[in-house]
C-alpha cells in the first residue's frame, strides 16, 4: 500500500482516499463542515485546510487525494490560524442560542468552535435573520443557524433523488430553503437532520424531548422492511426517543427511510395492549392476570381446529422456539407466515423504491422461509380458530370463517378488540434476536429497553402456556 506522512506519522492509504479519511484512519481529526463521506465533495467551507509540503497555499483535505510520499501538517500555526478564521467567519451570523438549540451536544459547529475556534469575536454587527416556513411533518427549519455547507442540497439531489433543497439569493443574503418554500416531499427527510452539521434542520419528532447526552445507545437493525438497515436505538429510562442510522456500506450506507426511522413509535403507543387481556364480550378486551389470560387463550381453542399464523416480524430464535412448542404441544397444526399484504413469499418481495425501501414491510421474511414456513394465502378448509404471533409490524390478514382468535405479541386496540385473548409480547427494541434480510444477510440485534408494561418475551409466554395445564386446541 502507498504511504504518506501526516503530522510526522507514516500512514498507509488506499489509492483514491482523501486526506480527511487517511488522517482519520490513524486517529488524526481534521475538522470538516461541508464534507460528508456519502456525498460529493465540494470543498467550500475551507475548514479542513491543511499544509502540504511543497505547496505554497493551504489545501482542502477533503478534496485532496493522498499521494505517495506526501508530507502533510494538520496542526501547524498556519492551519490553526485558518481554522480560527473560518470559525469566526461562520459564526458572524450564527445566533447565540446553543443553550436552547436541540442540536446541542452533537453539533459539529459547536464542537469545532470549542476545539478550533477563538474565544473572541471581533464583529459587532447585527446578525442576519430568516423567516422559517414550514417544511412538513419531519423537519423543523431554523435557518438563522445555517452555515451554507450545502450538505442538505446534495443529499436531496444525490441520495433522495429529489431537487427540493436549494440556495437562493447571493452573498450575505444566501438562504437555504425548499423550492418555493414547499414542504419536503422525500420519504428520507429524517436524514436531512442527521447530516446537517448545525441545528438548522432538526427532527420535529425528537425536538425538545430529551437532551442528547442523556441518551443511551444500542445498535440494532430496522424492522421496517426486508432490507434490515442498521440503526441505533437511543433511549433513556426505558423510553425510546429516536432511532438514527448506523453506517453499513453493504446495506444502508449512512441512511434510513422515514418509515423505518419512526417505526419505533408503536412501542409507546397508548393503544398498545400491554397487559394480558381476555374478551369481555361487548365490553371489549378486559385486563386480567397472566395465568387467567393463558387459561382463557388455551380454553378458547377447546374443540376447535386452529391454525398458527407467525408474523415475519419475529426473530429466528422466537420462531424456532415456537416450532419446538408446536411439535410438542400442537403437532399437526398448520402454520403460515404473514406480514405484508400481497408479499407472501420472498419471490414476491422486491425494491419499493430505487433507494432502500423494500416491498416486504417486515424484516424477517427470508428467515421464516429458511425455517420452512410458507406464506398465508387463505384459511385452510375446516380451520375455525387462529393463534396469531406478531412482532409489531406484520399486518394481520383477513381471516374468513375464523371465529376464535388468540393474539400473542404486539397488538393494538381497537384492532385487537375481537380477539378472545391477548398475551402481550415484546417489540424489536425489547428483545435480542437474529433476522435474515432479503439478500440472506444474517443480522443480530440487542435489547435496548425492558419489556413494556406486563409484556413478556415469546419463549416465556410459550412456557407459561405449556405449564398451564392441558394444552388446548387439538380438536
Ligand atoms: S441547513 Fe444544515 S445542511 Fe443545509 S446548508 Fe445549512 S447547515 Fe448545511
Ligand atoms: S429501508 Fe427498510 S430497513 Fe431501511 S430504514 Fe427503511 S424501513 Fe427500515
Ligand atoms: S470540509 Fe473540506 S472544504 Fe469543507
Amino acid at each position: 500500500m502507498p504511504k504518506c506522512i501526516i503530522d510526522g506519522r507514516e500512514v498507509e492509504f488506499k489509492p483514491g482516499q482523501n486526506l480527511v479519511e487517511v488522517a482519520a484512519s490513524v486517529g488524526i481529526e481534521i475538522p470538516v463542515f461541508c464534507y460528508h463521506p456519502g456525498l460529493t465533495v465540494v470543498a467550500q467551507c475551507r475548514m479542513c485546510a491543511i499544509e502540504i509540503e511543497k505547496m505554497p497555499k493551504l489545501q482542502t483535505a477533503c478534496s485532496t487525494p493522498a499521494a505517495e510520499g506526501m508530507v502533510v501538517k494538520t496542526k501547524s500555526d498556519r492551519v490553526k490560524q485558518n481554522q480560527k478564521s473560518v470559525m469566526e467567519f461562520l459564526l458572524i451570523n450564527h445566533p447565540l442560542d446553543c443553550p436552547i438549540c436541540d442540536k446541542s451536544g452533537e453539533c459539529d459547529l459547536q464542537d469545532n468552535s470549542y476545539k478550533y475556534g477563538d474565544s473572541y469575536m471581533r464583529t459587532t454587527e447585527e446578525r442576519r435573520t430568516y423567516m422559517d416556513l414550514d417544511m412538513g411533518p419531519v423537519i423543523q427549519k431554523s435557518m438563522n443557524r445555517c452555515i451554507h455547507c450545502t450538505r442538505c442540497i446534495r443529499f436531496g439531489q444525490e441520495i433522495a433523488g429529489i431537487h427540493e433543497m436549494v440556495a437562493v439569493q447571493r452573498g450575505n443574503n444566501t438562504e437555504i430553503t425548499t423550492i418555493d418554500g414547499r414542504p419536503l416531499e422525500t420519504d428520507y427527510a429524517g436524514n436531512y437532520s442527521d447530516i446537517c452539521p448545525t441545528g438548522s434542520l432538526t427532527l420535529k419528532d425528537f425536538r425538545f424531548k430529551k437532551r442528547v447526552w442523556y441518551l443511551k445507545k444500542t445498535p440494532t437493525v430496522c424492522e421496517g422492511c426486508s432490507r434490515g438497515c442498521n440503526m441505533e436505538i437511543q433511549q433513556d429510562a426505558n423510553t425510546v426517543y429516536r432511532c438514527v442510522p448506523r453506517t453499513n456500506m453493504e446495506i444502508n450506507k449512512y441512511w434510513l427511510c422515514d418509515e423505518g426511522r419512526f417505526n419505533y413509535q408503536y412501542i409507546h403507543d397508548a393503544a398498545r395492549v400491554l397487559n394480558p387481556a381476555v374478551s369481555g364480550g361487548t365490553a371489549g378486551l378486559q385486563m386480567t392476570e397472566w395465568s387467567q389470560a393463558v387459561v382463557a387463550a388455551r380454553s378458547s381453542l377447546d374443540g376447535k381446529k386452529p391454525m398458527v399464523l407467525v408474523g415475519s416480524d419475529l426473530t429466528q430464535e422466537e420462531v424456532q422456539a415456537l416450532q419446538q412448542f408446536l411439535n410438542k404441544h400442537l403437532s399437526g397444526t398448520p402454520i403460515f407466515h404473514f406480514g405484508t399484504p400481497g408479499v407472501t413469499s420472498t419471490q414476491k418481495d422486491g425494491a419499493a423504491d430505487p433507494i432502500l425501501k423494500r416491498k416486504s414491510k417486515t424484516a424477517n421474511l427470508n428467515g421464516l422461509e429458511k425455517l420452512g414456513i410458507k406464506g398465508f394465502e387463505s384459511v385452510p378448509s375446516g380451520v375455525n380458530a387462529a393463534i396469531i404471533f406478531r412482532g409489531g409490524r406484520a399486518v394481520v390478514p383477513e381471516l374468513k370463517g375464523v371465529g376464535t382468535k388468540v393474539g400473542v405479541g404486539v397488538f393494538n386496540k381497537p384492532d385487537a378488540e375481537d380477539f378472545h385473548a391477548i398475551l402481550p409480547g415484546t417489540s424489536f427494541a425489547e428483545k435480542d434476536g437474529t433476522i435474515f434480510n432479503f439478500e440472506g444477510r444474517e443480522q443480530k440485534f440487542k435489547r435496548a429497553i425492558l419489556p413494556q408494561g406486563q409484556s413478556k418475551n415469546l419463549p416465556e409466554i410459550l412456557m407459561l402456556w405449556a405449564n398451564s395445564g392441558a394444552v388446548g386446541g387439538a380438536a
